[in-house]
């Protein structure tokens, strides 16, 4: 769906969000969410928080995941997405930090691997994610997935694209302390969520995502794998759809 800006887009992706969530709290049931870093979700985590803070929506009950977090990080540092997800969100509502789960970028490098599998396994003993966001990154990577994941890929350590080291680089003062290699759920992860939304605004993204949308199915941009899913939405806005 393409609206006329990311701030009527963000609020559609926040009701969807809390319809899912006041739906299982009325069943008793945890509502389990994939959760994305990066300034696209920002006014959707504004809008959840409003709607704590104004209606009462409650988080108690909603256990989440994120996408990924770059390896090695602090997750005390500034440019963490621990720390971007308790700035951004979980400070301001009532989850439990127990229901918080990101992937650890403190971890001795030979214990990567059961970690990750530990993340996916906790994700579906829990019966799986019902709703996964997703923004989209230069590169065409979701989460940090970058060109050449395959389509069946689960939660893993993965190298950074040169692309996505210099669009963050703002972030970290320079390129040369972006880290190089980052944790992330995978395509195979994200394509097992009950719904995925993936956003995207503004015309600096609006090659990526006519090539996601619109383009070949490959693993040259991961994005692209997302066509093949049934329960996906495109959520964007006139400026990111300009290219369609
Ligand atoms: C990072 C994140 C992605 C995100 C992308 C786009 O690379 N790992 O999950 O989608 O940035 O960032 P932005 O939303 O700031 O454009």
């Amino acid at each position: 769906s393409v609206y006329e800006n990311k701030h009527i887009a963000s609020k559609m992706v926040a009701k969807r969000i809390a319809e899912v969530i006041l739906k299982r709290q009325a069943n008793g049931s945890n509502t389990i969410l994939g959760l994305a870093t990066g300034s696209t979700p920002v006014q959707v985590y504004d809008e959840l928080i409003r709607l704590h803070k104004e209606e009462g929506l409650s988080f108690k009950k909603v256990i989440t995941f994120n996408l990924d977090e770059y390896f090695p990080m602090d997750p005390s540092s500034k440019q963490s997405y621990v720390h971007f997800m308790n700035e951004v969100f979980f400070d301001h509502i009532d989850i439990p930090k127990e229901n918080i789960n990101i992937p650890d970028g403190t971890l001795d490098r030979e214990k990567i691997i059961e970690f990750c599998l530990a993340y996916e396994n906790k994700i579906e003993n829990l019966g799986g994610l019902d709703l996964q966001i997703l923004g989209i990154g230069r590169t065409g990577h979701v989460g940090f997935n970058e060109p050449g994941s395959a389509p069946n890929s689960g939660t893993r350590l993965v190298t950074l694209d040169d692309l996505t080291r210099q669009d963050a680089s703002r972030d970290f003062g320079g390129k040369g302390n972006v880290p190089t290699k980052a944790i992330t759920m995978g395509i195979g992860t994200i394509f097992k969520a009950k719904d995925i939304i993936l956003m995207a605004w503004n015309t600096k993204k609006a090659a990526i995502v006519m090539k996601a949308v619109e383009g070949e199915i490959s693993g040259e941009v991961p994005a692209s794998f997302l066509q093949l899913a049934e329960n996906i939405e495109f959520v964007i806005d006139t400026d990111a759809a300009s290219e369609l």
